[in-house]
């Protein structure tokens, strides 16, 4: 930050929100792996889609493929990896998109930074709560078994914790309810925000 000054450009978030005609957001998915996240974000983002609000789609899975390739999991590579989302989170608001994004982001401390960088007023968390056992059962991507065999380390519910969100916006209990109806519960919160 030393020797640096910020360079005030006079199209802000605010004309962005005019051409839009709709407001910025972050909505962030937190839950574990396999948890439903990413299957929930896609629907969601298909019926944003339809209203013609402007979205798009942060995916741990697939930034882990490109801009956070050189990180782990950590516990310091995991909070590395969601700053780095999060100031990309960041510059989409400003760029007035409705940002999604899911990733497992298992710690109380990083959430709460997320929140603070992005702003309050910003921030939406849904959290996608999935017991451990159920996710296990289902384990789409092998994960769980390959972790259960020693073979990932620092699996998150295995060998790495995971901190459930003490107020989050929005909680989902994929047992209980079906993606469409959270995606519902969503659309609702976010009426008043747009
Ligand atoms: S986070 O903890 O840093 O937020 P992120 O959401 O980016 O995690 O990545 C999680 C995805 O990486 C999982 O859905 C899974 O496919 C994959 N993965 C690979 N190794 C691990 C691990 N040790 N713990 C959790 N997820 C892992």
């Amino acid at each position: 930050m030393k020797n640096n000054k910020e360079q005030r450009y006079t199209i802000n978030r605010q004309h962005r929100t005019l051409i839009n005609k709709h407001k910025p957001c972050l909505i962030w998915f937190t839950g574990l792996s396999g948890s439903g996240k990413s299957t929930i974000a896609n629907l969601l983002e298909k019926e944003l889609h339809k209203q013609q609000i402007h979205t798009y789609t942060l995916d741990g899975d697939n930034l882990r493929r490109g801009l956070n390739k050189d990180l782990l999991f950590t516990k310091e590579d995991r909070v590395e990896n969601l700053r780095r989302t999060t100031e990309v989170a960041k510059l989409f608001i400003d760029a007035g998109l409705v940002v999604i994004a899911a990733f497992i982001s298992p710690y109380h401390k990083i959430r709460e930074d997320i929140k603070a960088i992005v702003g309050s007023d910003y921030y939406i968390e849904v959290f996608v709560n999935t017991p451990l056992e159920v996710c296990e059962q289902r384990d789409i991507k092998g994960l769980y078994k390959r972790a259960r065999a020693g073979e990932i380390k620092n699996f998150t519910g295995i060998s790495s914790p995971f901190e459930v969100p003490v107020d989050p916006t929005i909680e989902i209990e994929t047992v209980k309810e079906s993606p469409e109806e959270a995606v519902a519960k969503i659309l609702e919160v976010l009426k008043g925000r747009l």
